[in-house]
């Protein structure tokens, strides 16, 4: 039954009956407690009750870097980068020889990041010029990068192929005779993949799902579409044709959804090998692994997702009797997100009494929706925690809130706070590696924070802070 009120909905009688407290966040015996699930290795409490990482305290952090600020641990990010490396190479041995990770630059991406990458041996998914040009920037070899997007245009393809670039995942029709005619005008052959459309509609936000059919990705399985441009590329002796690809989502733990995706993508490579004569080496299954933001999420370790995918895929092509192709994943979110914290100010803070005897305190910081826009698009869930210092005062159930003119403007919907956290205190916000500085806007003309990372106890800019003058700068005047 749907509650009316003039004031609008929150008003109405009865509506304290939505869950004021989200069932899985419970006020904590210490407020100082860190879920080790939530924040990168390296940090930790300082004997003063300061949050440390990589062996730098978040005050110093904070004194050199202002805030908001985004604090990567480096060392982290690479265990997790190596980690799904050495996981999926474990898990594909005998299967197919090993298979090949693709970082997901969308996530994050900087010079310094693509230079890690590019050192421990993973590759590089580039879905645009710009982070094309980051990647290579840091020195991942063409070879170890994919190109991705539904709309790229003639100008991304060409600089793609001048790259060198492992695989150019095709995402529609015209693109295979644009990309053939690019390769034409440059005299190479380009190696491309097929981004196929399953149809599983994996357990996400419908905003980050992207394999069922009603979207704009990629070519549809049902209908024949993704068979057509199987014929359409091999009619193109500028192209050649190295497998197919499929990225059903993102922030999944369910392994079900690859499961079904593998089968329907093995399906259609037997059809391709038995109908129309062409051996496709490669198959790519995505990204989409997804990570802990609360207590709430529990992820699945790289080992076991490459040994689950191994289990399918060797299970799927015996039942097909296809070879075992060469499997390439593109995590982004599961080696970005956990290795990064934001560090924000505490201003001002309001109790506002709620139904049922319930408070909620708003605590603002100094930055907010432009900083982490992914609690007002997808109402995701953070963490928070007082960072500059330990308090012995009790959890409060708070809401942490922006800067910004929008009531929107939420980062943490619900986490509790100590009672005594206030003005001049730093917060830190665990989880925020991936898509927040990636997609942050200058909304009310904030400057875009500064990204550093952190290791052994000195502390690096990966990307500078903007500063007015910058977004002054783009002001014709
Ligand atoms: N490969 C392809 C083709 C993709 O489209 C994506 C993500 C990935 C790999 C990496 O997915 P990941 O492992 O990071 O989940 N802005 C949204 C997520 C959008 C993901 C877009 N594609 C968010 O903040 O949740």
């Amino acid at each position: 039954m749907a509650r009316t009120h003039e004031a609008g909905q929150l008003h109405a009688p009865g509506s304290s009956s939505i869950a004021i407290v989200p069932g899985w966040l419970n006020a904590p015996a210490d407020v100082n407690e860190l879920l080790p699930q939530l924040w990168a290795r390296t940090v930790e409490r300082g004997a003063d009750g300061a949050l440390r990482v990589g062996g730098v305290s978040v005050a110093d952090l904070a004194a050199e870097h202002g805030t908001p600020l985004f604090v990567l641990d480096e060392v982290d990010f690479r265990a997790r980068a190596t980690a799904f490396r050495d996981a999926f190479a474990d898990a594909f041995a005998e299967l197919c020889g090993g298979a090949d990770v693709y970082y997901a630059a969308k996530s994050f991406i900087a010079t310094g990041v693509a230079r890690w990458l590019a050192e421990d041996g993973l590759g590089l998914d580039a879905a645009s010029a710009g982070e094309l040009e980051l990647g290579l920037r840091g020195g991942v070899p063409g070879a170890r990068i994919v190109v991705h997007g539904n709309n790229k245009s003639r100008g991304e393809i060409e600089k793609a192929l001048r790259a060198g670039v492992g695989r150019v995942v095709v995402d529609n029709l015209q693109e295979i005779d644009t990309v053939a005619d690019v390769a034409r005008s440059l005299g190479v052959v380009a190696p491309v993949m097929l981004r196929v459309t399953v149809g599983v509609e994996a357990h996400t936000h419908s905003y980050i799902a992207t394999a069922h059919e009603d979207q704009k990705f990629g070519l549809s399985l049902a209908g024949g579409a993704a068979e057509a441009a199987v014929v359409r590329v091999l009619a193109r002796p500028e192209l050649r044709l190295t497998g197919l690809h499929s990225h059903i989502g993102s922030q999944i733990f369910d392994m079900g959804g690859f499961e079904v995706s593998a089968r329907r993508l093995l399906g259609l490579q037997r059809t391709v090998e038995r109908e129309h004569g062409a051996t496709l080496p490669e198959m790519d299954l995505g990204g989409g692994f997804g990570v802990a933001y609360t207590s709430e999420h529990d992820p699945l370790p790289p080992q076991e997702i490459a040994g689950r995918l191994a289990e399918i895929v060797a299970r799927e092509c015996l039942a097909q009797g296809i070879a075992v192709p060469r499997i390439s994943v593109e995590p982004g979110r599961a080696i970005a997100a956990p290795s990064t914290f934001t560090l924000y100010e505490v201003g001002t803070t309001k109790d506002v009494q709620l139904d049922a005897g319930v408070r909620r305190r708003y605590v603002s910081v100094d930055g907010g929706m432009s900083d982490n826009v992914r609690t007002a698009l997808y109402d995701a869930d953070y963490s928070a925690t007082l960072a500059s210092r330990a308090s012995t005062a009790p959890g409060v159930l708070s809401r942490v809130v922006g800067k910004h003119c929008e009531s929107g403007d939420v980062v943490v919907k619900d986490e509790f706070l100590p009672a005594d956290a206030g003005a001049g205190d730093l917060l830190a916000v665990p989880g925020t590696g991936a898509y927040c500085r990636s997609m942050a806007s200058n909304y009310n003309q904030l400057p875009r924070p500064a990204v550093v990372s952190v290791r052994e106890g000195a502390s690096t800019v990966l990307v500078r802070r903007e500063t007015p003058e910058d977004l002054l700068a783009l002001d014709a005047g």
